[in-house]
Parts: structure tokens; sequence; C-alpha cells
């Protein structure tokens, strides 16, 4: 365990610091820390780091940070929370995506919450510069490979789903996505001049055995856990790295003769999503697949913006984010919906410090407050009550507190 922190629920400002970058080729991070929190009787002390990123980003962790607060307050738990820029705002203040000191500020911490990332104004940026790449660089050095992004059409939103209510009502999957692997980060990757003269780009979906291995168990071990039905997305009829993935998680299936495993082509699983969403209980797939398929899925459950995720790896802290970008069609003007952060502030508490309580006083707010009628712009329907992102989450926040009014 480690020893109790010195601060607790002290937002620090954004620190101004000469920029020193990460890059793509940096692999000699030793590996994270075991993640630890202080405990003693009664009280819990946690670091959060909290990277709110672009656009949307800061809107929506300025939220789901208050509903962490509370919830985490009800429960016993305290919080030292620490902000630090990222992205297009980190380019901006010094010049790189990722800052070492914002770097080194989510792997000391406890558990990361992240915002969002990019924008239109940096689109023209070369790519050491883009803002995209400090996710790059966070999941890699941060070792997550494992995503898990759950997927469930709430009684509440069953109409804000694109597909008809007998084919949306009832969908609860949960989506593992292998995250530092794959045509993400394969090598060789570029764009070069061929033989005739011609701009050719390449990438290399790349995929060693263990990587398969350590994410099939999380896929497994989450599926036992849930309706013990395991779908493994892949190519396998095309691409090598994808038979090789095929192999590895058949091969294990043995060690877990208590989860129903199937194997579907990515093809037909991304119409099988819209044909027939409720077939799927777990499914497990690689870097790319996993983050089409998870948006497609998004929509299925009314909007982009209620899906959270999580992001673990063997040790040292997990990375939480909502699966929506920074949205900068709408940002600065109170419109995002912040559900799929705060969410994100769940699974942080339940899958990242493994505090429970405090994750389901989130969830249950959440649901109080769409029971309520109140609706942002995306899974707004007719008879409901518009709000703007900040409303959201006071009303989030109330009914985090009513539970307790309700149970003392
Ligand atoms: N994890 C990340 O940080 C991440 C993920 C995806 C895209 N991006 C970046 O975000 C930028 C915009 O990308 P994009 O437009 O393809 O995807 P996006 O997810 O930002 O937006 C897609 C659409 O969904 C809407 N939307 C997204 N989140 C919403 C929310 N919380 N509430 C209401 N509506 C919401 C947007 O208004 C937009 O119409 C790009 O720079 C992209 O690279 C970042």
């Amino acid at each position: 365990m480690a020893a109790a922190l010195q601060t607790n629920t002290r937002l620090h400002p954004i620190n101004v610091f000469p920029g020193k970058c990460r890059s793509l080729n940096d692999h000699s991070r030793a590996p994270c820390r075991v993640r630890c929190a202080a405990v003693s009787p009664g009280e819990k002390r946690f670091n959060i780091a909290l990277l709110p990123g672009d656009g949307i980003g800061p809107e929506v962790i300025s939220v789901a940070k208050n509903v962490l607060q509370q919830a985490g307050s009800l429960e016993g738990l305290e919080f030292n929370f620490q902000e630090m820029p990222v992205g297009g705002a980190a380019l901006d203040l010094v010049g790189v995506p990722l800052p070492e000191e914002s770097f080194e500020a989510a792997k000391q911490s406890d558990a990361i919450l992240l915002g969002a990332i990019g924008g239109y104004k940096w689109d023209n940026n070369e790519k050491h510069l883009r803002p995209e790449m400090a996710l790059f660089y966070l999941r890699r050095d941060l070792k997550v490979f494992a995503n898990l992004r759950p997927a469930s059409v709430l009684p509440q939103l069953v109409d804000a789903s694109t597909l008809k209510r007998e084919v949306a009502e009832g969908v609860d999957m949960m989506i593992v996505r292998e995250l530092t692997g794959g045509i993400y980060f394969g090598e060789p990757r570029g764009i070069k001049t061929n033989e005739n003269g011609e701009e050719v780009g390449f990438n290399t979906e790349f995929y060693a055995a263990h990587e398969i291995d350590r994410i099939a168990r999380v896929a497994f071990e989450t599926a036992r856990k849930r309706r013990g039905k395991l779908c493994s997305v892949d190519k396998a009829n095309v691409l090598d790295a994808s038979i090789l993935w095929r192999k590895r998680v058949t091969a294990l299936a043995s060690e877990y003769p208590d989860v129903e495993l199937t194997h579907m082509y990515v093809d037909n699983a991304a119409m099988q999503l819209i044909r027939d969403p409720k077939q799927f209980d777990t499914i497990v797939t690689n870097n790319i697949f996993g983050d089409i398929l998870s948006d497609e899925a998004s929509m299925i459950t009314g909007s982009i913006g209620m899906l959270p995720s999580a992001s673990l790896g063997v040790s040292g802290p997990g990375l939480f984010e909502p699966i929506h970008g920074s949205a900068p069609d709408i940002a600065g003007q109170d419109k995002a919906n912040p559900l799929a952060t705060i969410l994100s502030a769940a699974m942080l508490l339940k899958y990242g410090l493994g505090e429970e309580k405090a994750a389901k006083r989130i969830e249950d707010a959440v649901l109080a407050a769409l029971n309520k009628g109140f609706r942002t712009g995306d899974i707004y329907s007719p008879g409901n009550k518009l709000v703007g992102c900040k409303e959201m989450g006071e009303e989030v926040l109330k009914s985090v507190d009513a539970k307790v009014a309700a149970t003392v």
C-alpha cells in the first residue's frame, strides 16, 4: 500500500512548462508501477490525473470531475485531482502533444480520466505534431492493452437508437478491443515513392502470440462474468495476422469451458450488429476492428455521447475516457452530452480503483437523471427536457445526492 497522500480534493492549475515530447520509437520506458491507494479505516485517498484535452473535452471533464468527487466523498473516498494538458491544448501551450510532465503525472496517478483530443486547428500539422499522437503515446507507454467498451441500450433511450425498438431493446454487450498493437502501431509504416515514382502509403497489421493471448484472456474472463458468450471478430479469410489471432483464441478456449466461443469475420460482424445486436454478449477483436465496431455499436445505444471506456494494463493506472472525439462542431456551445465521461468516471471507480459502491452511485444517478426526462440534444426526443452539458451534469449531481437522502 502506498503512503497516504498529503493533499486531497485540490485542483492543480495547468502547468506551463517547456515541452519535451514522447516519440513513437521510445520503447525504453520502465514498466508501470503497481497501482495502490492509501487505505485507512473509513478513508481512502487517490491521485486522479485529469486530462481534459480539446474541443468538448474540458466541458465534459469538468462535469464528470464534480460527479466523481461527490460520489466518492459519499463513500469515504478523497481525490487529489491533477489537471494536465494533452493534445492540441498541449501543442498550443508547449508545442508537443504529450509533454513529459503530463505523461509523468498520468503514470504516477492511481487512475486517469481523459476527455477528448483533436480539432480542425491542428488537422494540417505534421503527423508527430498531431494532437491524436498523445493518445497513442499514452496507451502505448502506459501499456493499457485492454480496452473495455460497454454498449447497452438503456430502457430510457430506446427511442434514441437509430434501430427499430424491437431490435435495439435489451442490447447489452461488451466490446473488448486490443489497444496497443495491430495496424495502428505495426512497423513498417509510412509514405514513400515507389520505383514508378508514385507515392505509396503503407501500414502493417502485426500481432505477436502473447499480445493475442493476453487480450483473449481478458475477454474470456469478461465473458465469464457476463452471460458466458464470447465472439472473436477477425478477418481470418484474408489476413495472416487474423489467422494467428483465430488460432490463439481457439487454443485458449479449453481453459474456459464455461464460455461459449464463436468466431465471426469483421464484415459480417458489422452487418450483424445492425441486424441483430442482441446476439452479442462479449466481443473480442483487434485494434482497428474494435475502433470501428464500437463506434457502430454506439449508435445502437442512441449516441456516441453515451459510451464510456476503460483501458487497462497488467499494472499501473488505467485510462478512462468516453469513446467519442473532441466534437469540434459543438465545442464551447454547452451542447455536449457529458454522460459518456460521467460513466467513464464510474468505470474508473469500478475497474481502476475497485470502488464498486461509488461506481454504482454514479450509474444509478445517470439513470435517475434520464428517468426524470433530462436529455442533451444528441439523445433528445419530443416530450423530454432539452438541457446542455452543464445542466445535465447538475442533474446527475443532484441524483447522486438524492440517493443519499433516500438511504440515510
Ligand atoms: N479519443 C479521442 O480523443 C478521439 C476519438 C475520436 C476522434 N478524435 C478526434 O476528434 C476530432 C473530431 O472527430 P470526429 O468528428 O470524427 O468524431 P467525434 O466523436 O468528435 O464527433 C462525431 C459526431 O458526434 C458528435 N458527438 C461526439 N461526442 C458527442 C457528445 N459527447 N455529445 C454530443 N454529440 C457528440 C459530434 O458533434 C459529431 O457530430 C478529430 O480531431 C478526431 O481525430 C478523438
